[in-house]
């Protein structure tokens, strides 16, 4: 299978566009200064430090960020600054760490401290307003966000400082002449409120960047690619009826039109209606070639008796893999390509410098398939940030109920029935969740919601029902607010829309005695319960 490496240089389309490089040294906040520059409309894409110069020139950026990272320019084996970097001659703009990198390259001196998080308020330089700073008032305070150990004690020769703060002597440099920034702070996180304001000006004043990049030029371009890639072969695609696949199905059916086909797999792990919603929505939009699966008692028998969420989820994966493969070959299509709707966080995570993170759930997406399938992949979505897919999906004219979707595990129900899985625990899932959904939809509420979800518990409880005692089954439901997915609280619900719909399950779902609300946030709970 050919997967495209992260290190592919630019097509011609691509390097069409005014692009930014990001050197990654490891900042929790390196994937926020991609997006911040996407919301500016200029191309970008996150490299580890090491990228040859032949790389480097090939790639062609208009300008360069130097992460933040966790590591002192002083530690042994840290990641250090290209000189190819610098040779290149486009500006850079270094961000806490990768302006002491700078710093100590150019000779200026980088002081070992204590750590220091939070606000701090920086005064701007007279006669620095020009570039970096242009559009703040020379002396205006600024309130700006810090998070450091080490920092710039002095600037090296030929740089001048052009913002300090109470506790840094130099929170800011330059050389006017190389083209080369150094902030201490974070202009892209929301703590430093006019961040964003910074950022455009390297983008836009100190790089000369357009602001090209937007939904309706990515969609031209992906056709065209896609075009190209496929020629007249067949193509099939895994869909699950989440933003991602749709989207990425949308954008190769302009591609391709007739020699795609979807397959859509109903696993019986799927909320209420959800198979009948995809399936409309695709023949009524999309005029797709729609082919859908029932494999519900296929999946229903592989997960007998299994109560472990791991073993769930492998379950799940293989039986996936296995009718999927099936199914393409009934078909009879002579499928020459995959397409899948991988995002570029997924493909950021396993390039970083500190290397994939640690596995807490196997995350297997729907459409998470073998190394030795024989198909060569299309990711028409790998550059993309979710906010961005919307964006696309939106400029397809893809239907909004795909687009606004809450996220839906691939294992589906299957991981929010606690313990063992039947159509019996399934059923009563099922309607509880289409309560908790349909009251959040009639109160509004839906867009501000990340995701929300009811969970059966694996307990019962005593309750009194009429005259009688009951002992029955727990639901909780979770509802969350979030980013990315990484880190959520709980969203805070009025007491009343909680009373109502705690009343709706036990009154309207057979079996259910007792409702309970999640309040964990994450860390250190998960979003879903397994
Ligand atoms: P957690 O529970 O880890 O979930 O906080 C973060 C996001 O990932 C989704 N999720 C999954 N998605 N396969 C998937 O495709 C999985 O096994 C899986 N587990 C969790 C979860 O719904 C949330 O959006």
């Amino acid at each position: 299978m050919n997967r495209p490496t992260s290190g592919a240089p630019p097509t011609d389309r691509q390097g069409a566009h005014s692009r930014i490089l990001i050197v990654d040294y490891g900042s929790q906040f390196t994937q926020l200064i991609a997006r911040r520059i996407r919301e500016a409309r200029v191309y970008c894409e996150i490299h580890p430090p090491g990228r040859s110069e032949a790389w480097l020139r090939r790639w062609r950026p208009a300008g360069v960020v130097l992460s933040g990272g966790p590591s002192s320019v002083y530690d042994p084996d840290v990641p250090g600054l290209d000189p190819g970097l610098l040779r290149l001659g486009v500006p850079i703009l270094g961000i806490c760490y990768g302006m002491q990198l700078l710093a100590r390259q150019r000779g200026g001196a980088v002081v070992p401290g204590r750590r220091e998080y939070g606000r701090a308020r920086m005064r701007i330089a007279e006669g620095a307003g020009d570039d970096l700073f242009h559009g703040f008032d020379p002396g205006e305070e600024l309130a700006v966000w810090c998070s450091h150990g080490d920092h710039v004690d002095e600037p090296p020769p030929g740089f001048e400082t052009t913002a300090a703060t109470r506790d840094l002597p130099v929170a800011a440099f330059r050389s006017k002449s190389r083209r080369l920034h150094g902030v201490q702070f974070h202009p892209e996180v929301a703590h430093t409120p006019r961040g964003a304001e910074i950022l455009d000006n390297f983008l836009f004043r100190i790089c000369q960047c357009r602001a090209d990049w937007t939904a309706s030029a990515f969609v031209d371009e992906a056709v065209g690619r896609i075009r190209e890639t496929a020629g007249d072969a067949q193509v099939i695609c895994g869909l699950s009826g989440g933003v991602d696949s749709s989207v990425a199905a949308a954008l190769v059916h302009r591609a391709v039109g007739d020699a795609l086909t979807c397959i859509f797999v109903d696993t019986g792990l799927l909320r209420s209606g959800e198979r009948e919603r995809v399936e409309r929505t695709f023949r009524e939009h999309m005029r797709i070639r729609l082919v859908v699966v029932d494999a519900a008692a296929e999946f229903l028998g592989e997960l007998e008796g299994v109560s472990d969420p791991e073993t769930k989820r492998r379950i799940i994966g293989g039986t996936f893999i296995r009718v999927f493969e099936r199914t393409a070959r009934e078909l009879g299509t002579n499928a020459r390509f995959l397409v899948q709707g991988t995002l570029y966080p997924d493909v950021i995570e396993s390039h970083s410098v500190q290397g994939p993170s640690a596995t807490i759930k196997t995350h297997h997406n729907v459409g998470g398939l073998p190394e030795e399938m024989p198909f060569d992949l299309i990711e028409p979505l790998r550059e993309l940030f979710k906010d961005e897919v919307r964006g696309v999906g939106r400029t397809l004219e893809l239907d909004e109920t795909f687009i606004r979707r809450h996220p839906f595990p691939g294992p589906g129900l299957a991981i929010r029935v606690l313990g063992q899985v039947t159509a019996e625990r399934l059923r009563t899932l099922r309607r509880a969740d289409a309560i908790f959904t349909e009251e959040i939809e009639g109160a509004g509420i839906y867009d501000e919601i990340w995701q929300a979800l009811a969970v059966l518990l694996p307990v019962r409880s005593v309750g009194v029902m009429g005259d009688g005692r009951s002992y029955e089954n727990v639901i909780a439901l979770r509802a969350v607010t979030s980013q990315d997915g990484m880190t959520a609280d709980w969203y805070p619900f009025e007491h009343r829309f909680l009373a109502r719909v705690s009343t709706r399950i036990i009154n309207e779902v057979a079996g259910v005695n007792r409702v309970t609300y999640d309040i964990s946030s994450k860390p250190p709970a998960t979003i879903e319960w397994e």
